[in-house]
């Protein structure tokens, strides 16, 4: 199997983990990015069997609209039974990197309101420590030249993705050669420097459930 079967393997497991539980009263958290696609596109083929969904980016809702999925507002709605994202990195114990495609602010909103965050990612995916994929954090601009000295002190080489601004009208800074033995602790250092508006660990709300395309099938892992 290629990366792209691997991943449509994942959403397709996804899918059938969250439709037994699924109302025509319910709405569903949808993540971004490639694999997250494969999520929409079939999940889409059950659309009548649920009320609608929220979107973690604007082109995850221009998406699920095309699907004639009904996309809300989060602030319009009480309870997210589930959320489904991929991720750029996951580890033993489901914390993750996220926000290769800048949308990690939004993705974390939806996640922290989710009653349960399912992760779908190929094998690649899987590390045992996470920092080898480049650790995303949305800036303010203005902020840009101060929150990177702070990083280069967290001991970062942070890289600023030129040309990409997030929907929420900000900058990314990638971070390189972070080992990152304390996720939950990097986390809330990174969160506390004035101008981040959020970063790409998600340690202090990690998955719940990762669903990992290997090339033997889908491996389900739960966190403890
Ligand atoms: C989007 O900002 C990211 O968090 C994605 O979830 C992550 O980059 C995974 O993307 P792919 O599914 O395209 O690998």
């Amino acid at each position: 199997m290629n990366q792209d079967q691997l991943k449509q393997a994942v959403a397709q497991a996804a899918v059938d983990l969250i439709l037994p539980q699924l109302s025509r009263d319910s709405v569903v958290g949808v993540g971004t990015g490639s694999t997250a696609n494969f999520f929409i596109d079939l999940l889409a083929k059950h659309k009548l069997e649920f009320d609608g969904a929220v979107a973690s980016s604007q082109a995850t809702a221009d998406r699920l609209k095309r699907h004639g999925i009904t996309v809300y507002d989060l602030n319009g709605v009480s309870d997210l039974e589930f959320y489904v994202d991929g991720a750029d990195e996951a580890d033993g114990h489901l914390n993750l990197i996220k926000g290769g495609g800048a949308a990690l602010t939004r993705e974390k909103i939806v996640a922290a309101v989710a009653r349960k965050f399912i992760c779908i990612a190929d094998a690649s995916k899987r590390v045992d420590v996470l920092g080898e994929f480049p650790l995303p954090v949305e800036v303010i601009p203005m902020a840009r030249s101060h929150v990177a000295r702070e990083l280069v002190k967290l001991g970062g080489d942070p890289e600023y993705r030129d040309g990409v601004v997030t929907d929420n009208g900000n900058i990314i800074l990638d971070v390189h050669n972070m080992h990152i033995v304390d996720p939950v602790g990097l986390e809330a250092k990174i969160n506390n420097i004035v101008g981040v508006v959020a970063n790409g660990l998600f340690a202090a709300r990690p998955a719940d459930v990762l669903l990992l395309g290997t090339a033997q099938g889908v491996e389900r892992l739960e966190r403890s």
